[in-house]
């Protein structure tokens, strides 16, 4: 299975941090946002990506190239480490790039990866979010895409004050984590929402989505909705993810996600706790 991943956005709500840079690119702990979103991929089992950018995203690209005179450096220093984690960056994935023109909605930087897809089911993980699991997200949802076919969205259970910025599922219960999608509505008000299960930013899709990516006209906010083509599929599956997940295009949670991955880091976790402590304490 290949990947695309959405990188096109304008990052809006982390400016001005994202004036000059892709949100893509900001650190969580020591790594971009985006190589965590590669590495959900290549630990699901896939190696071939393609990366939807944008304006304004070389960054991403210099960032999975290899770098000559860096590599040199670090080898020339002896730095050895480094230059494993360097070259580890480079050789992880067949990584393409294709441009989305015009900022069109995510609906259609999707449809930007059709002709590298072909007729082929595929997987779908926001640029901007990223999982932490035992089970990589995106391999949960192959799973359930595997057992029933289909397009298979993750979600999760999210508070009231989220709902109107995510895509919602009216579900039905299937078995263990799964449900059977009627309906999705993206973004809808409060009162309107069919129940509180947000799609999270991964996706399995069947290749049908680029026909019906086609056919669909703008929706909200005057853009193409991925949701809206895949509301318009005949099968889509919806499964629970086990798991945390941060959407880094907001500041709080970006944040927090920097804090928690550096606590996966034995060397700084120690230290991190005490600071934390000593702030509550003088707050
Ligand atoms: C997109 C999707 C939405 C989904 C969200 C998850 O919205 O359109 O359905 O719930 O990602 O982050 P965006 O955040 O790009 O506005």
């Amino acid at each position: 299975m290949k990947a695309v991943i959405p990188a096109a956005g304008l990052g809006t709500r982390f400016l001005p941090a994202t004036k000059a840079q892709p949100k893509e690119m900001l650190p969580v702990y020591n790594k971009p946002t985006i190589q965590y979103v590669v590495e959900e991929a290549v630990n699901s089992g896939i190696d071939d990506i393609l990366i939807i950018t944008g304006k304004g995203k070389r960054t991403i690209e210099d960032h999975f190239d290899k770098s000559f005179e860096l590599e040199y450096n670090l080898k020339q220093k002896g730095k050895l480490d480094y230059l494993k984690q360097v070259q580890d960056i480079t050789n992880m994935a067949d990584i393409y790039y294709v441009r989305q023109k015009k900022q069109k909605g995510l609906g259609d930087a999707v449809r930007c990866a059709k002709k590298h897809i072909g007729d082929e089911a595929f997987a779908v993980l926001l640029g901007d979010t990223f999982t932490y699991s035992d089970v990589p997200c995106t391999k949960q949802l192959m799973d359930v895409h595997e057992k029933y076919g289909g397009s298979v969205i993750a979600i999760e259970e999210l508070p009231e004050y989220k709902i109107e910025r995510y895509g919602i599922v009216d579900g039905t219960h299937i078995e263990d984590n799964v449900y059977g999608v009627n309906n999705l509505v993206e973004k809808p008000k409060l009162a309107d929402a069919p129940s509180n299960l947000g799609i999270t930013g991964r996706y399995v899709l069947t290749p049908d989505i680029f026909d019906k990516l086609d056919s669909t006209d703008a929706g909200v906010g005057g853009e193409i909705q991925l949701t809206d083509a895949i509301n318009a599929q005949d099968e889509v599956y919806a499964c629970t993810f086990e798991g945390k997940i941060y959407d880094i295009g907001n500041t709080l949670e970006w944040l927090k996600s920097s804090i928690d991955m550096a606590l996966t880091h034995d060397d700084v976790k120690e230290e991190i706790l005490l600071y934390l402590k000593e702030k509550i304490n003088e707050n």
